[in-house]
């Protein structure tokens, strides 16, 4: 099914915002938020983030959103089709590449971690009782240190993204996440409770919520924008992507601000859950990635009904990471099956057969396994491929189309594809053709200078 044609529409403007916070929501919610508002020392870090996420992390879904549905076509098609019909230089097409290519690279490690998930959801069925932080964090170093269950749970998470989308927009997208998102909600929420009940939970809001901006360097600062769009899939071709199959009538003001609160009410509610049981249990907060892996275990092994919840949860984590990982496939199937006329299902396989590949290197690039060691400008593999998507690419792609419909598309031909209200426009505009651009440019200014 090509995008554009009858069928590769929503079939409601539900589903569409469902299958947009299924991408926003996943891995970078429950997993990437706690672990870097851990290491970055808290409250600063989440209300920069925050910040970031509304002030200019919405504005840009709007303007991913409607370039999409301009376009329709894959990022790399819209971004040269417009450029054209605004008289530009087709180089602004090298921003849907810079997309795609970020997609594909980022699903080549969310895979794994999507894996780890998977993983862990059969561990869960095991049951974790008894487990003490000691006994949690060596299961997560052994179980990431060794090389055969990482990597066939990562070979089944992309087997079933690769499914899902080899199916098409509404036979395989829709029906997936309409259910699984609203679940994902409930359960966290019952966490929180539990938290709250049993935790350390008022040292968690302390943490979470009261801010030392002492620690509010120029690297946590990026980190915290890296974060905002990365759990906003901002600049990686997905939204656009999806942006191409969205009806006219919906309005696309209020589905991005519908997006970016469930994304990061997601986001707090992790931390919320997660927090109490890390300082309880005496966890380190800066942890790293294994901080959910190794804290969420212990509770649930201690908790009434722990083996169902902790099943429970990490099955729901692997669908909330799925919903986002087949947003990150998506980009470069339609872009292959639009402009190389290559089928809907060659396509998903050969790029998901190549980002499974490009992935086993972050399977085997953590600590303990067999190329563990292995540094590149001092960071491992995948957090290397992380900076490179969330600190580079990220940004700059988000900088650029803020610019090209700020300064380079008709402002007419804006104001009529997101039909807000002058005022609304105003504030829209202003944010894509100043505040955005000059944020993001000194950001990455006191990152390389200072
Ligand atoms: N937003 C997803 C998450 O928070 O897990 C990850 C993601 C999906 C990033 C799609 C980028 C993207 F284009």
């Amino acid at each position: 099914m090509a995008a554009g044609s009858d069928q590769a529409n929503w079939s409601s403007r539900w589903t569409f915002i469902m299958a947009a916070v299924g991408s926003a929501v996943g891995l970078g919610n429950i997993w990437l938020f706690p672990f870097k508002a851990g290491q970055s020392g808290g409250a600063a870090f989440v209300l920069v983030y925050l910040a970031f996420s509304f002030l200019i992390g919405v504005p840009l879904l709007m303007t991913e959103l409607s370039l999409g549905r301009r376009g329709r076509m894959s990022p790399i098609g819209s971004m040269k089709k417009i450029a054209a019909e605004e008289k530009r230089s087709p180089l602004w097409g090298l921003i849907g590449w810079s997309g795609v290519l970020g997609a594909f690279i980022i699903l080549s490690f969310y895979s794994v971690v999507g894996g780890w998930t998977l993983a862990y959801m059969i561990k869960a069925i095991m049951g974790f009782q008894g487990l003490d932080a000691a006994g949690a964090t060596s299961m997560f170093s052994d179980f990431i240190g060794h090389a055969t269950e990482p990597l066939v749970s990562h070979a089944i998470f992309m087997g079933i993204t690769m499914y899902i989308v080899a199916r098409g927009v509404q036979g395989g997208l829709e029906k997936a996440v309409s259910l699984m998102m609203p679940a994902l909600f409930g359960l966290l929420v019952l966490l929180v409770v539990y938290a709250a009940l049993t935790g350390a939970f008022a040292d968690a809001l302390a943490f979470l919520f009261t801010p030392d901006f002492g620690k509010l360097t120029p690297a946590v600062v990026i980190d915290a924008l890296g974060q905002s769009f990365f759990s906003l899939s901002l600049a990686m071709g997905s939204i656009m992507t999806y942006g191409a199959y969205l009806n006219r009538d919906v309005k696309i003001g209020p589905s991005a601000l519908t997006i970016a609160a469930a994304d990061s009410t997601v986001a707090l509610l992790a931390g919320l859950a997660i927090f109490p049981i890390v300082f309880q249990f005496g966890i380190s907060a800066s942890g790293g990635p294994g901080l959910v892996f190794m804290s969420l275990p212990i509770a649930f092994g201690q908790m009434p009904g722990g083996q169902i919840i902790g099943t429970l949860f990490f099955a729901l984590l692997s669908m909330a990471a799925i919903t986002s990982s087949i947003s990150l496939l998506e980009p470069a199937v339609s872009y292959l099956e639009h402009s190389w006329k290559i089928n809907r299902k060659k396509s998903a396989l050969t790029i998901a057969a190549a980002a499974f590949a490009l992935g086993i290197l972050s399977a085997l690039g953590q600590e303990g396994n067999m190329l563990g060691n292995v540094r590149i400008f001092g960071q491992s593999i995948m957090d290397a491929k992380g900076y490179l998507t969330n600190n580079i690419m990220m940004p700059l792609g988000g900088m650029f189309t803020a610019l090209f419909v700020g300064w380079f598309v008709s402002r007419k031909a804006m104001a009529d594809e997101l039909a807000l209200t002058d005022a609304q426009f105003r504030f829209w505009y202003t944010i894509v053709r100043f505040v955005a651009p000059i944020a993001v440019f000194l950001v990455f200014l006191s990152v390389t200078v200072l």
